[in-house]
């Protein structure tokens, strides 16, 4: 009885560490939160690749930007992407389609969804000096 128990234990706590190590290596960035505030505040328009094709994006115009676009996006800095998603699209002079997210994200939060953005652009971004 006392031995059954005790396998259950170590297979339990196999399980455990074995499905933590999964979870931990799916993010491909250091901020494990940003991909999910993306997934739920940005994706509808954006897109789950970035790529700007969500399920809004047929009903705008302008359409979203598309983030994977290293060419277009690799030359804007961290302070005008920052801006926007805090203040909105036209806190940048784009059209005002964009609402900013300041009211549900903090700076931290948008810091961190600007990295994981930087992370979309092909080619690849290489960080500011
Ligand atoms: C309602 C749809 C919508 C949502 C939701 C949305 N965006 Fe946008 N976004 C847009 C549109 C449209 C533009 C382009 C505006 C233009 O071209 O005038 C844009 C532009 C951008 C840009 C480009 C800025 C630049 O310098 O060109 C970034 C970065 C961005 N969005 C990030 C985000 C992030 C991060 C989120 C989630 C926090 C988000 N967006 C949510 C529609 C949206």
């Amino acid at each position: 009885m006392v031995r059954k128990a005790t396998v259950q234990v170590v297979l339990l706590t196999a399980l455990v560490v074995g499905c933590a190590g999964a979870w931990t290596a799916v993010p491909a960035t250091a901020e494990p939160k940003a991909p999910e505030k993306f997934t739920t505040f940005c994706v509808p328009c954006h897109g789950s690749a970035g790529d700007g094709n969500g399920p809004a994006a047929a009903f705008l115009n302008p359409k979203p930007r598309n983030l994977t676009d290293g060419k277009y996006m690799n030359v804007r800095t961290d302070a005008q992407l920052i801006n926007v998603i805090k203040n909105g699209s036209a806190s940048e002079k784009f059209s005002p389609l964009m609402s900013g997210f300041g009211g549900v994200l903090n700076d931290m939060e948008i810091k961190d969804i600007v990295a994981y953005i930087r992370l979309l652009a092909v080619p690849k971004y290489q960080s500011e000096k």
